[in-house]
């Protein structure tokens, strides 16, 4: 395929993707090599991407311009750049490849045999069937409308009110406006509040399409690092005040990836703090049903403060490809996101709304049985681990549906590349970073059956075994970044 260069990467943020490349060892166009065609196979530098001008990339990373021009001559021999007079050079992928639409990446094998855990997402349960049956009926009394709904259906608004009420958060109808999931419902609220160059506060790690629809406004994410038992909410308060984001994305409930919750106590104190600094918190409440624990959940955050707009999903608690989810919200701001949506989209599929609206009479029985059926795929997954990759350690998680995984050196990226080749599709902690950190770290979602999680991680622990055997780049023994 042939590729003409689209996106140009500045210098300075190749050298930030690049990180730690050149480790403890003299810099050699092969590390650097190494460390370019990972980027490419991992999907953060997709193809097309213009490379800097030798001498800008050169006096960017602090070597000789030849070094960078030994780099270039190797990768356009392995195919991962091509380059033209006058058009300079840009990523492409050897031929024969395709495209890994879970983490944008390439890799050259056959799809059948890959074993999944780069999605952290449920199949659909049982009673799915059933609520569609019983909206097919409803669906009827829909068809003498025009199907515009662009606040969503009544009957799903009031629903979805309901849940939060019942959570001790007290909501109206009005207060609910459904969208095209948690992701549509973040990118709105994202268009509504934040202009290009502003800034947003965000956990580091954090949900990697959250940072897309961040950086894809042209706002900047704020990183702010998590620790090891959660959020350090001193520091979080200190970004707060220093930086001045025009908003903060917050994961509290069941953090996407770490899997952890904030206690009622910490939000009361995360409250106060975005009260004092004026600032508007969504807060990504996509996981809260996933609840793995057998304390009493604390109230939603919007409990705690005014600032903060709520986000819900029905994607984890049910079933993604219903593409639903909402925004609770004040209903001044309800309304006036519903004149900003106009530009995007006019409302979502009546069809799949009315089977949502089902579905939530059966969400207890539905949630309790998902939640029984998680514990015991993590419990599977944790042992799996324990007993083939026993230098990996993680924290078991209180909720959510993926374990967060310290895998004891930086090399995440080459092993979640290592992995795709035995078979398996794994998620670099890279992906949850905002500058391409996080390399000690690996996401493994415990959604699959029992049986193929042990089969994956026998697959992963040879990936490993792999990667630490062939220690090639420097990469093996670098700091984090
Ligand atoms: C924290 C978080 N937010 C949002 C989403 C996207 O949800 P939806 O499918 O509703 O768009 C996900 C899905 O993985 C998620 O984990």
């Amino acid at each position: 395929m042939s590729l003409t260069p689209s996106a140009h990467i500045h210098a300075r943020k190749l050298v930030e993707l690049l990180g730690s490349w050149r480790g403890v060892q003299r810099p050699s166009s092969r590390s650097l090599s190494t460390a370019v065609r990972q980027l490419a196979l991992d999907g953060r530098l997709p193809p097309g991407t213009r490379l800097p001008a030798e001498r800008e990339l050169a006096d960017a990373l602090g070597v000789s311009r030849t070094l960078v021009a030994r780099m270039l001559d190797r990768l356009r021999e392995e195919g991962f750049v091509a380059s033209r007079r006058g058009a300079g050079s840009w990523v492409k992928l050897p031929e024969g490849g395709r495209a890994n639409e879970a983490h944008g990446g390439w890799f050259p094998t056959a799809d059948n045999e890959v074993l999944n855990l780069a999605h952290a997402t449920p199949d659909a349960p049982t009673e799915l069937c059933a609520a569609t049956d019983r909206a097919r009926l409803r669906f009827a009394e829909q068809l003498s409308g025009h199907g515009y709904q662009p606040h969503g259906l009544p009957a799903l608004r009031e629903r979805i009110a309901e849940r939060y009420t019942k959570r001790g958060l007290p909501t109206g109808p009005e207060q609910i406006l459904v969208t095209n999931g948690a992701q549509h419902a973040f990118a709105l609220v994202l268009r509504m509040l934040v202009s290009p160059g502003e800034r947003v506060l965000v956990e580091h790690p954090t949900y990697p399409n959250a940072l897309e629809a961040i950086r894809g406004l042209n706002t900047m994410p704020v990183a702010v690092p998590m620790v090891d038992d959660g959020w350090d909410l001193e520091l979080l308060t200190a970004n707060l005040r220093q930086t001045s984001p025009r908003l903060a994305y917050l994961i509290p409930d069941f953090h996407n990836p770490t899997g952890i919750r904030l206690d009622a106590e910490g939000r009361a104190r995360l409250g106060r703090a975005l009260a004092r600094t004026c600032t508007t918190a969504v807060i990504d409440e996509t996981l809260v049903d996933i609840d793995l624990t057998d304390e009493e959940p604390p109230p939603p955050m919007a409990v705690f403060t005014d600032r903060a707009i709520l986000v819900g999903s029905a994607s984890k608690s049910f079933w993604g490809g219903l593409r639903l989810g909402w925004i609770r919200a004040t209903e001044e701001f309800v309304q006036r996101t519903v004149v900003g949506r106009a530009a995007l989209d006019l409302g979502s599929p009546i069809l799949e709304q009315l089977v949502l609206a089902e579905l939530l009479r059966d969400a207890d029985q539905v949630l309790q049985r998902r939640r029984a059926e998680l514990i015991e795929r993590r419990d599977h997954l944790m042992a799996a681990l324990r007993e083939h990759l026993p230098h990996w350690s993680f924290r078991v998680p209180d909720g959510g549906l993926s374990l967060w995984c310290d895998v004891g050196a930086p090399v995440s990226s080459q092993l979640s590349v290592a992995a795709e080749q035995r078979g398996v599709r794994v998620a670099p902690g890279a992906r949850f970073s905002v500058h391409g950190s996080l390399e000690r770290w690996m996401r493994l979602p415990y959604t699959l059956p029992g049986d193929q999680l042990a089969e994956a991680i026998r697959r992963l622990a040879a990936a490993t075994a792999a990667v630490h055997g062939t220690p090639g780049p420097s990469l093996l023994t670098a700091p984090i970044a």
